[in-house]
């Protein structure tokens, strides 16, 4: 039952739901032909990675506020850059974001690569990141996966393995279940659904846009993915 539906059944539910970000361009401005900026596609997903969207809220407008461009953060005195990203922890993101727009400015002329195997290169840029950023910001239709999508995932297809050996089956179907289209807004979309729907705990499957194709659900075990390995 996994084929395109899934990404059609999920799009139809972001273009009604998806949440209004900061960093987010909404998919009727994306139809629109509104691009994203790829400096706040990379900034917001920098700080996404440890850190909840409600912190990093107030640190991104404080970021783009004063360092606008790629540009103006390659510039940018260190310790102001340091003490501006106090409270949001895990401070090598901010020693690397500096170091990425640095390269990115000094190198490439302020452009960030357009894909993600290029940008996976970039300090501090791994595999979630690269892939985030080059859907979101260039249409690339690569496997975003984070750990709200990785619980989707073992929930859509009753993935038994535990983390960490799960990864790489989880990583093909959501690689699977990426359209060629509006891959960036697919991303989203399953980030929206971990956050709101697809919760930990008490998942709200009757809100689900795609509970049709969640095996999980079918069998009422929901809650039971991912599986946790035995310790
Ligand atoms: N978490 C990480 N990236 C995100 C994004 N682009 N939107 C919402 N939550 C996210």
């Amino acid at each position: 039952r996994i084929d395109g539906r899934f990404a059609a059944a999920l799009l139809h539910w972001y273009d009604r739901h998806a949440r209004a970000l900061p960093w987010r361009v909404a998919p009727a401005d994306l139809r629109a032909g509104i691009r994203p900026d790829p400096y706040r596609v990379w900034m917001s997903e920098i700080m996404l990675q440890q850190t909840t969207v409600a912190a990093v809220k107030s640190y991104f407008a404080t970021f783009t506020e004063r360092w606008p461009t790629v540009e103006a953060l390659a510039a940018a005195d260190d310790a102001e850059v340091m003490g501006a990203w106090a409270g949001l922890g895990y401070y090598a993101r901010a020693r690397n974001l500096l170091a990425c727009a640095r390269v990115v400015a000094g190198e490439r002329g302020g452009c960030f690569p357009e894909t993600a195997a290029q940008l996976r290169s970039l300090p501090g840029v791994g595999d979630y990141t690269s892939a985030a950023v080059a859907a979101i910001a260039f249409d690339e239709p690569a496997a975003v996966v984070d750990g709200n999508i990785e619980r989707i995932a073992t929930r859509i297809a009753c993935i038994e393995t535990p983390l960490p050996a799960a990864r790489k089956p989880i990583r093909a179907l959501v690689q699977e279940l990426t359209p060629q289209t509006r891959p960036g807004d697919f991303a989203q979309a399953m980030m929206d659904l971990g956050a709101t729907i697809c919760t930990p705990r008490k998942p709200a499957c009757v809100l689900c846009p795609v509970t049709d194709h969640c095996e999980a659900r079918r069998q009422g075990r929901q809650e039971a993915f991912p599986v946790k390995a035995a310790k």
